[in-house]
């Protein structure tokens, strides 16, 4: 049976809120368990340190995402499960791509162009506060992806230039020093539920309207009670269109469920009876594995045990295929 490599890493920066276990992190277990994928999972702390200059942070999101995505039930025995900084192969490629990706390929990325841009527009010199690092991102992207011959690279639609780039970093070193790089492909799932937030816009950090993932229970149900609806009073019918606290409940909710919340709004259900529903069918879902990621986070050096034993297996298969990328180039032993 040939499998398919399939690959995603996660920028270790924040904390999971909902919209990433809906949109990312679940999807992306269950797709784990098909024995045709052969899955690669990482934390990609490297790229953290691109956009976070506080350690604690990292450190700390490190911790909370490995103990997220256990938790929730990918089993590191079926997939491999990494951090970057685990796999100083993939640094040392970076470094051999870096030499030869054209510089002008840099220049067209969409994040590097906004903040020059943003500069432009604020007056400011073009490259204030541009990092090499924001700068070669694309490339550390591409060597974590081509490392490990990755097929298929599940992303949101931001990342799929960078996908792209990939490809071309890839085939032009296949040109110059022979076949032996995949050129991966970017899924983009277009059906993906994107979660709102609290205000009705994308769960996102940056609008600062996020659910965590991890609140206690009555954090939670807090959390969830200050989803904004509007005026209606009970007994008045309400629209499932309308706000974000029917797409929220519905991204949990069975078919059968949905229905039944459905005909609730229209019979003129209250909003704070209807939150309570809403928090009580989230709260069922993850209540378990939020017993386990408690005990993860309490217990950093299991999860680092964890990190370790999947970086062995990364390192197997990274280590083979950088031998053949350096001997390619010519960093061979003069014996
Ligand atoms: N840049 C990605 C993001 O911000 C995270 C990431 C880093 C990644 N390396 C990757 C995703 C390799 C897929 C493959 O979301």
């Amino acid at each position: 049976m040939t499998q398919t490599t399939v690959l995603t890493g996660i920028t270790t920066t924040g904390t999971p809120h909902l919209g990433n276990y809906v949109g990312a992190i679940k999807p992306a277990i269950r797709a784990s368990r098909d024995a045709q994928t052969a899955s690669f999972f990482f934390l990609a702390d490297y790229h953290a340190l691109i956009k976070c200059e506080d350690p604690e942070r990292v450190r700390q999101s490190t911790l909370e995402i490995a103990a997220t995505w256990l938790a929730l039930g990918l089993d590191p025995d079926a997939v491999t499960f990494y951090r970057q900084s685990d796999v100083p192969e993939i640094t040392e490629l970076t470094w051999i791509l870096t030499c030869s990706t054209a510089k002008g390929l840099m220049n067209r990325a969409h994040a590097y162009k906004a903040a020059v841009q943003d500069n432009v527009d604020a007056g400011e010199d073009p490259d204030h506060a541009i990092t090499m690092g924001l700068f070669s991102y694309p490339v550390l992207m591409a060597a974590d992806i081509l490392m490990f011959n990755a097929h298929k690279v599940p992303v949101g639609r931001d990342q799929v230039q960078h996908l792209e780039m990939a490809r071309d970093i890839a085939a032009r070193f296949n040109h110059r020093y022979g076949e032996l790089f995949v050129l991966p492909e970017a899924v983009v799932e277009e059906h993906v539920a994107t979660l709102p937030g609290h205000d009705g816009r994308k769960m996102s950090k940056s609008y600062n309207n996020t659910i965590p993932l991890w609140l206690p229970e009555k954090k939670l149900r807090k959390s969830i009670m200050k989803i904004v609806t509007n005026s209606l009073e009970p007994g008045e019918p309400k629209d499932p269109g309308e706000g974000a606290l029917f797409p929220i409940f519905a991204a949990f909710a069975s078919a059968d469920q949905r229905d039944e919340m459905r005909r609730a709004f229209a019979d003129g259900i209250a909003w704070g009876q209807a939150k309570q529903q809403v928090f009580e069918l989230i709260n069922d879902e993850l209540s378990d594995a939020r017993e386990r990621y408690e005990a993860l986070v309490a217990d950093p050096g299991a999860v680092e045990a964890e990190l370790k034993k999947g970086a062995e297996k990364a390192r197997a298969s990274a280590g083979a295929l950088l031998d053949k990328v350096r001997a390619a180039v010519g960093i061979r032993s003069l014996g």
